[in-house]
């Protein structure tokens, strides 16, 4: 008997396996991945904003970003015209966390078209954007402190990007497309794995003990971000939670698959939320995303495949 065949027979299973396990699990995946580990922009911290005139409206905003429930939430001391989230909930790390849906493209590429508007859309009106779909809410006034106040720190923060550039780690990240359609059944399992204990199992959230804002915000029901809000796009949702969900983690060191992120997705946002009119969004229906869940569309796929997919590998699903 040969002894040295059995450990090189153990080698030659194991090295199989490895590989068909590598196989299978990217099999489910249209692209490889596209998370790497080289660095990305990261935004300033508040202690880094300059203690002058100009400073003092850029920290009230980031007040109103960190903390918008307390001047602008149900119960506001400013006005009551938001859902009760904080811009931060959304935009981590008052929008300076790379990947975390952060503001660091904005002051270099606003003002813009943006097809969903059809409109060149001011800092300004994109604040309001969210604050009428994220934050299920009602717009601020342009020149009002607290407009003033937001934009100047969202300024702030990509004073030093050259106007045009998109630096990498700003946004959402565009993840791979599943070859199949996102699955909210899965997405319900893992979403009672990784997400309910502190979401809620109803995807309510937890208020924060003093009454003002979440400990944990609400990921659907009437608290939650509307249905014309980025986050109820599938490609934004799982994006987002892929870098940042569970609490915390980042893109260097990831908890979710892709899969899991897409799937857990498709369960949260076929759960129930707020209505909001949407009809005269996408003017020109040729520019709508793949993803947006609500028709008409230029093609002839269904409601139900452009929400949940499978999405075509040569679709702009990013594009804003
Ligand atoms: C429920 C989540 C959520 C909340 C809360 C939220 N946003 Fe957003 N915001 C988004 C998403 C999603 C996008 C689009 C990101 C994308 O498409 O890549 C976005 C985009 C933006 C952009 C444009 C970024 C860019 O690079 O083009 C600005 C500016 C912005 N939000 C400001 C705010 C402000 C100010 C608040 C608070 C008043 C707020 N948002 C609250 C989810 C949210
Ligand atoms: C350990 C607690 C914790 C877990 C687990 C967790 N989150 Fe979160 N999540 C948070 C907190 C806290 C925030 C708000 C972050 C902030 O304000 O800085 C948040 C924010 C969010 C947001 C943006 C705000 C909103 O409510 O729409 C989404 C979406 C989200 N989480 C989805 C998920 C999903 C999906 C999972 C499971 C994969 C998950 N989270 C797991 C704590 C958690």
């Amino acid at each position: 008997m040969k002894y040295w065949r059995i450990p090189a027979f153990i080698f030659v299973v194991t090295f199989l396996m490895f590989f068909l396990y590598r196989k299978s699990s990217s099999d489910a995946l249209l692209q490889t991945a596209i998370i790497d580990s080289a660095s990305c922009w990261t935004g300033a911290g508040p202690y880094q904003i300059p203690v002058d005139s100009a400073g003092t409206i850029i920290r009230y905003g980031y007040q109103l970003i960190t903390n918008t429930a307390a001047y602008l939430g149900p119960n506001g001391r400013v006005a009551h015209m938001s859902n009760g989230m904080n811009c931060q909930n959304c935009h981590l790390d008052a929008g300076t966390k790379p990947w975390g849906n952060n503001y660091g493209a904005v002051a270099s590429t606003y003002p813009k078209i943006r097809a969903r508007s059809g409109l060149k859309e001011s800092v300004e009106m994109r604040v309001n954007d969210c604050l009428q779909r994220s934050l299920n809410g009602f717009p601020l006034d342009s020149l009002s402190k607290e407009m003033r106040g937001i934009v100047a720190y969202i300024k702030w923060l990509g004073n030093e990007i050259p106007k045009g550039e998109k630096p990498k780690g700003t946004g959402i990240v565009d993840l791979p497309f599943l070859k199949r359609a996102a699955d909210s059944a899965k997405g319900k399992k893992d979403f009672i794995i990784s997400c309910a204990s502190c979401h809620g199992i109803n995807g309510q959230g937890k208020a924060a003990l003093n009454g003002i804002g979440y400990l944990y915000p609400p990921l659907w029901g009437n608290n939650s971000y509307n249905d014309a809000a980025g986050l109820y796009r599938l490609s934004r949702f799982a994006g987002f939670i892929k870098n940042n969900m569970p609490n915390p983690c980042n893109y260097h060191h990831t908890i979710l698959s892709t899969e899991s992120a897409w799937d857990i997705a498709a369960y949260v946002n076929s759960q129930p939320r707020p209505h909001k009119d949407q009809s005269r969004d996408w003017p020109d229906i040729t520019k709508k995303p793949i993803d947006c869940p609500i028709g008409p569309y230029s093609d002839n796929l269904s409601e139900k495949q452009h929400k949940y997919g499978p999405f075509r590998s040569n679709s702009t699903v990013g594009k804003k």
